[in-house]
C-alpha cells in the first residue's frame, strides 16, 4: 500500500492519517458519530467484538497521558485487537540511543497496522506521518498544536446532549494560548453555522491573535471576556481547561496565572443555565472544585470521559477499513 499525505477525509477514512480537525467535514463527523453510537453499544453491553481481530495498534507517547493512552488502548482491546504500548520512548526505546523519529516510526510500522503518537513539538506528528510508508498515523496531541481525537470526543459529547452542533453558544476558559484541545475543538466547531464562543482567560493566555483571526474567518463568533461575570446565562456548554504548566519557561509566570478562573458551586449556581453542560478535557489541577462533580451538568467525569473510548473505537475501525 502506498503512503498518502494527510488529506481530507471526504467520506473515506480508510488508511488516512488523522492529524488535524481540518481534515473533517460535517458529513464525515456525522458518519463518525453514527459509528461511535454503535461502538458505545458494544462497550456498554460488553458485547464481545472482533472488528479489530488480527490488528495491532502501536501507541507511542513522548509526553505523559492517562486518558488518551488508556482510552486508545481500551478501544483497541474492546474491538478484539492488540497493542504495542510505549510510554516515554525517550527512556524505554532506542530513542534514548539517539534513534530519529523517522526511524522509530518505520520500525514500528513493520510490527503493526496503525500508530498513535503524542509528541511535545508542534508538527512532529505530521512529520511522523510523512515518514511512515505503510500505516496510518493518528495524532494524540502535538505540543500546543492540535489534539484531534479529543475534539472528536468533545464534539460527540455536545452532539449527544443537544442533538446538533450548530446554533450553539459556548464558553472556552483557561489556557487558550497553549491548550491544544481548545485549538482542535474550535476548528471543529467552526464547521457549523451560528456558533458563538465566549473566550475567558488571563491576558497572558489569550488565544493567539493569529488563531483568533483564523477562527473568525472560518465563521465563529468569538467574544473575549475577562471576568466570570461576563459568562452568558444561556451557554450550552462550558469548556474549562488547565493552565498548561509544561509550556512555561518560568514557574513564576505559571504561578501568576494558574487557577485565575475556577469553576465553583457558586459560579455554577450564578452563571450556568439549566441545560449547560460543564466540560473539561482533564486532567484538572484545581480549576474545577470537586464539589461541582455531583452536579448532573458536570459531564467531565461522566459522558465526556467515556465518549473518549467510543470515538476512538469508531475512528480506529474506520481508519483500519473495518467498517
Ligand atoms: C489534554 C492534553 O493532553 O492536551 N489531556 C487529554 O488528552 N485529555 C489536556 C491537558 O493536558 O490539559
Amino acid at each position: 500500500m502506498d503512503k498518502r499525505t494527510p488529506t481530507a477525509i471526504n467520506g473515506n477514512f480508510k488508511n488516512k492519517d488523522i492529524i488535524s480537525l481540518d481534515q473533517f467535514s460535517p458529513k464525515d463527523l456525522s458518519f463518525l458519530f453514527k459509528v461511535t453510537k454503535k461502538m458505545k453499544a458494544i462497550a456498554v453491553n460488553a458485547k464481545p467484538s472482533d472488528i479489530l481481530k488480527g490488528n495491532i495498534v502501536t501507541l507511542v507517547f513522548y509526553e505523559p497521558s492517562s486518558r488518551t493512552f488508556g482510552s486508545f488502548a481500551g478501544a483497541v482491546k474492546q474491538l478484539g485487537g492488540q497493542t504495542i504500548e510505549i510510554q516515554d520512548p525517550q527512556h524505554f526505546s532506542s530513542v534514548s540511543k539517539g534513534e530519529t523519529l523517522e526511524d522509530t516510526i518505520r520500525v514500528f510500522e513493520a510490527y503493526c497496522d496503525a500508530i498513535v503518537i503524542r509528541h511535545p513539538v508542534v508538527g512532529t506528528v505530521k512529520q511522523a506521518a510523512d515518514a511512515a510508508f505503510f500505516v496510518p498515523i493518528i495524532n494524540a496531541g502535538d505540543g500546543i498544536g492540535e489534539h484531534p481525537t479529543q475534539a472528536l470526543l468533545d464534539m460527540y459529547t455536545i452532539y449527544e446532549k443537544f442533538g446538533k452542533l450548530d446554533h450553539l453558544t459556548g464558553v472556552m476558559a483557561g489556557d487558550l494560548l497553549n491548550g491544544r484541545t481548545v485549538h482542535s475543538l474550535m476548528r471543529g466547531l467552526s464547521l457549523y453555522k451560528n456558533t458563538t464562543l465566549y473566550l475567558l482567560s488571563p491576558k497572558e493566555l489569550q488565544l493567539s491573535r493569529e488563531e483568533l483571526q483564523d477562527c473568525t474567518k472560518r465563521g465563529l463568533k468569538l467574544i473575549e471576556i475577562t471576568s466570570e461575570k461576563d459568562i452568558p446565562k444561556n451557554a450550552d456548554f462550558w469548556y474549562w481547561t488547565r493552565v498548561q504548566k509544561e509550556r512555561f519557561k518560568a514557574m513564576e509566570a505559571y504561578e501568576k496565572v494558574k487557577n485565575k478562573f475556577v469553576v465553583t458551586e457558586k459560579l455554577v449556581t450564578e452563571r450556568a443555565g439549566e441545560n449547560t453542560i460543564i466540560m473539561h478535557p482533564l486532567p484538572r489541577v484545581g480549576e474545577i472544585e470537586t464539589t461541582v462533580d455531583q452536579d448532573p451538568r458536570a459531564v467531565y467525569l461522566r459522558s465526556q470521559i467515556r465518549n473518549g473510548m467510543y470515538v476512538r473505537m469508531a475512528l480506529l475501525a474506520l481508519v483500519l477499513g473495518k467498517i
